[in-house]
């Protein structure tokens, strides 16, 4: 079979840092497993505004969607951010996910045994949760028009942002939910303001009509965003999967990073739909951003780039046994006791990004056999 295509964009601040891990465990699966990567490696965010004069380039999107899948580190910075909107670092994920219709951002929240003492919250809380939070990706108040800002007569300002949501919209974000609860234990959230915002109760009712005509297996709860907060730290269990609006969902899954231990943990796949021959874009990239308090340092988390690069191979490849074999070893290298600063625990050893990198490589060889 020809190689797979992977784009590699690590971005801004911690972004290279851990993404250079990453590509040392691809090498590891070329050279082991036998299956060859044609990487090609890009600029984007700040690193691409320096170098070339804008976030991502036309030349860098087009290679995004020749490649079978796309994995992405972080983007922004100080540096960069008193440019406008149309020049931040920023855009380069945004006009990723628009450009190449990834609307369905999956954002798993695991809990590992080993680390049940890094969460802030109690052990008996967070054990055994495995949580997935399907958040829309190309809509709703990021992208909806009008926005702006005016200046009004008086000489005061007016900034304005639109919730905007069409059935389609809902519909297919709604689709990739269910799919996932029926692998899963069949149980869907639906999360939005249905109370306060028309976009929300269309979404609501939206989802609903659906589950009734294509899904009366799986069971379906609707729950207000502010209230979905709430439960998430009182009783995090009580969700399967999580459905909910591109705003809400940026920020519910960074609140459920952290009954995982950190946002350095949690890892990502964003979707697009797939064509008449079954391909799809799909980008892979942490939850978490360019990190510039740390940045520079060498102690940021790698392992939710890791883990991304494990989603890439499960969703894109459907490798499985790889995906698997990776999740394994960062599990193994946490149980056995070293960890990054933000996971850190007491009796655990602290190590740096690269020492990190290092024991998931001896960990995989290990597996390996
Ligand atoms: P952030 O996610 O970069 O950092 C939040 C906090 O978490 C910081 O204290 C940071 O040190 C810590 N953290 C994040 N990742 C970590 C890791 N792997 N290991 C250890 N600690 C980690 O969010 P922020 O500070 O609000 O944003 C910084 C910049 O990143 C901004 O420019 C923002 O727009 C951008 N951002 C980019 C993405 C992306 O590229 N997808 C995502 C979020 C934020
Ligand atoms: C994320 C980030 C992005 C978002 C930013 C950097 C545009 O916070 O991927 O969660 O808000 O979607
Ligand atoms: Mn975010």
């Amino acid at each position: 079979a020809a190689n797979k295509k992977l784009l590699v964009l690590p971005g801004d601040g911690i972004g290279p840092e851990v993404m250079r891990e990453v590509v040392r465990v691809i090498d590891w699966m070329d050279r082991k497993r036998r299956v060859s990567f044609d990487l090609v490696e890009d600029l984007v965010g700040g690193a691409s505004i320096d170098a070339r004069g804008a976030p991502i380039t036309p030349d860098t999107v087009a290679r995004a969607k020749e490649a079978d899948a796309v994995l992405f580190g972080s983007v922004g910075g100080p540096k960069w951010e008193t440019l406008g909107f149309d020049m931040r670092p920023e855009l380069a994920i945004l006009t990723l996910r628009r450009e190449l219709g990834l609307f369905a951002n999956l954002r798993p929240a695991i809990v590992l045994d080993p680390l049940l003492n890094a969460s802030t919250l109690k052990p008996e809380i967070v054990k055994g949760l495995d949580l997935m939070i399907v958040r829309e990706s190309t809509g709703g108040i990021y992208f909806g028009e009008p926005r702006g800002v005016e200046t009004l007569a008086d000489g005061s300002k007016r900034g304005f942002n639109t919730e905007v949501y069409s059935t389609p919209e809902i519909e297919r974000v709604a689709r990739v939910a269910f799919d996932l609860a029926r692998k899963r234990q069949s149980r869907v959230c639906s999360v939005e303001k249905a109370n306060v915002m028309e976009s929300g109760l269309l979404w609501r009712q939206t989802v609903t009509a659906l589950q009734q005509r294509e899904y009366p297996d799986i069971e379906l709860s609707h729950m207000y965003a502010d209230n979905c907060a709430m439960q998430l730290v009182r009783n995090p269990r009580q969700f399967d999967v999580i459905v909910t609006t591109n705003l809400f969902g940026d920020l519910l899954s960074d609140l459920a990073s952290m009954l995982t231990g950190s946002l350095g943990m949690l890892p990502s796949a964003t979707l697009g739909a797939p064509d008449s021959s079954g391909r799809r874009h799909a980008l892979y990239e942490p939850i978490h951003g360019s990190a510039p308090d740390i940045a520079g340092k060498g102690i940021a988390n790698p392992l939710a780039q890791m883990l991304s690069f494990a989603m890439l191979l499960r969703y894109s490849f459907d490798m499985q046994e790889d995906a698997e074999m990776i999740e394994r070893a960062c599990t193994n290298v946490l149980a056995s006791g070293l960890r990054t600063a933000d996971v850190m625990a007491p009796g655990c050893a602290k190590v740096g990004t690269h020492v990190m990198g290092e024991a998931v490589l001896r960990e995989l060889d290990k597996l390996a056999g």
